[in-house]
């Protein structure tokens, strides 16, 4: 049997023709950049997920920098976050002229410990970017209040984590800004780059609509005189307005989400409950499966419903069981194998091996199985045969 970590072709196929038309009536229509697709997409994932605004943009990692863009934090800021992500997360915050400055993760959740980002904020730290990682929640109280009491923005990375649940609800995983990626293999995936950012705040949300346009438009106009207002001065009388997308006021991207792509993703957003269940039900039958073997199961926090982005295992010798694995033709990796603090475009932070403990054990000691919805049974049972039969492998060559 071969089977692959990740499977979108089976996911299309479950509701190929439902898809197919969505991406054929826009073919039709001519509406690719923006238009209706786009609006009513925006409007159904914020109210999914408890929003008041949606933004769409290009990709998760755009949706990142619109959203640090939107708050100002910028050249001599500090934003706290996780080295044990994807490299976007850390790379947003430098792409805005800011620092990242690395957290080590809780041993048990992988998410970022509250304790030590309270140990990390210096004058210079303007915002918490917490990574909701593998689609469990961050400890959303804790670094709420934090935020609240040394008047920082929370701005939540949720690319993986679109479903998942915090004390009951989606919104409560949400942060001042929140960014989400559609990227194909995503919880919502779609057929191609997207994201979207989240939040309840007027000014974010059109500081973000007119960034993600070249900071052009009436949204543009009206973030750069609040501007001026914020900085006590008053907006120069010759400067040239008009509300169309030929009247620049930001310094900004072109980051649009495609209309083929929202209308997919429409399609699929109606479908999301299935898919959560689907990788919950998975994650629950592994559980149950290997609870009384060598390898340590994700742990779920109970304020938390994981979406199970990625269902990862940890064992010592996880680099030998990943080999038995891919030779049995089980697909899996570790996500990710270089922790960003010791990323090569990072050195110049100064971090060195040893500063995020945790972090850097996990990078050794985990790796990541098939968990997507799609997932036959038989598949699964086989990946659980497969990783017994590697641990009785290795207990016999010791
Ligand atoms: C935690 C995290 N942040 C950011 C991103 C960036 O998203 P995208 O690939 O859509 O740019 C990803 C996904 O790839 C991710 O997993």
């Amino acid at each position: 049997m071969k089977i692959q970590l990740m499977n979108v072709q089976r996911q299309h196929e479950t509701h190929a023709e439902e898809y197919e038309e969505a991406a054929l009536s826009v073919l039709r229509s001519g509406m690719y950049i923006g238009g209706s697709e786009v609006t009513s997409f925006e409007e159904e994932f914020a109210s999914y997920e408890g929003a008041r605004f949606g933004i769409s943009c290009g990709n998760g990692t755009d949706a990142i920098v619109l959203a640090l863009r939107a708050l100002g934090v910028g050249k001599g800021d500090e934003v706290i976050t996780p080295a044990w992500t994807f490299f976007a997360t850390a790379e947003s915050i430098a792409i805005t002229g800011a620092t990242p400055v690395f957290a080590d993760v809780d041993p048990k959740t992988y998410c970022i410990d509250p304790a030590k980002v309270e140990e990390a904020i210096t004058e210079k730290t303007k915002a918490v970017l917490p990574v909701h990682f593998y689609g469990q929640s961050c400890d959303m109280d804790q670094l709420r209040a934090i935020c609240k009491k040394h008047g920082l923005y929370l701005v939540s990375d949720c690319a993986q984590a679109a479903g998942t649940k915090y004390k009951g609800e989606r919104k409560n995983i949400l942060g001042d800004v929140s960014c989400f990626s559609f990227f194909p293999t995503k919880n919502l995936g779609g057929d191609g780059d997207g994201g979207m950012i989240l939040t309840d705040d007027e000014n974010i949300a059109r500081a973000c609509r007119s960034l993600k346009v070249h900071g052009s438009g009436k949204d543009g106009l009206w973030t750069l005189k609040r501007e001026y207002e914020m900085k006590g001065l008053s907006f120069p009388e010759n400067m040239p307005v008009g509300e169309s997308k030929y009247y620049n006021y930001l310094i900004g991207y072109n980051s649009r989400l495609d209309a083929l792509q929202a209308a997919i993703l429409r399609k699929k957003l109606t479908h999301m409950d299935e898919f959560v269940e689907g990788r919950r039900k998975n994650a629950a039958l592994y559980n149950e499966a290997l609870r009384d073997t060598s390898y340590e199961i994700p742990f779920e926090m109970p304020e938390t419903e994981h979406a199970y982005y990625i269902y990862a295992l940890k064992h010592p010798n996880a680099q030998a069981i990943m080999e038995i694995l891919k030779s049995e033709g089980v697909a899996c990796g570790t996500y990710y194998p270089v922790p960003l603090h010791l990323q090569g475009a990072f050195a110049h932070l100064g971090y060195k091996p040893g500063d995020l403990p945790v972090t850097e054990d996990l990078s050794r000691t985990t790796f990541a199985i098939p968990v997507f919805p799609e997932l036959f049974d038989e598949e699964r049972e086989y990946i659980i045969t497969a990783l017994k039969n590697a641990e009785k492998n290795l207990e016999a060559e010791k």
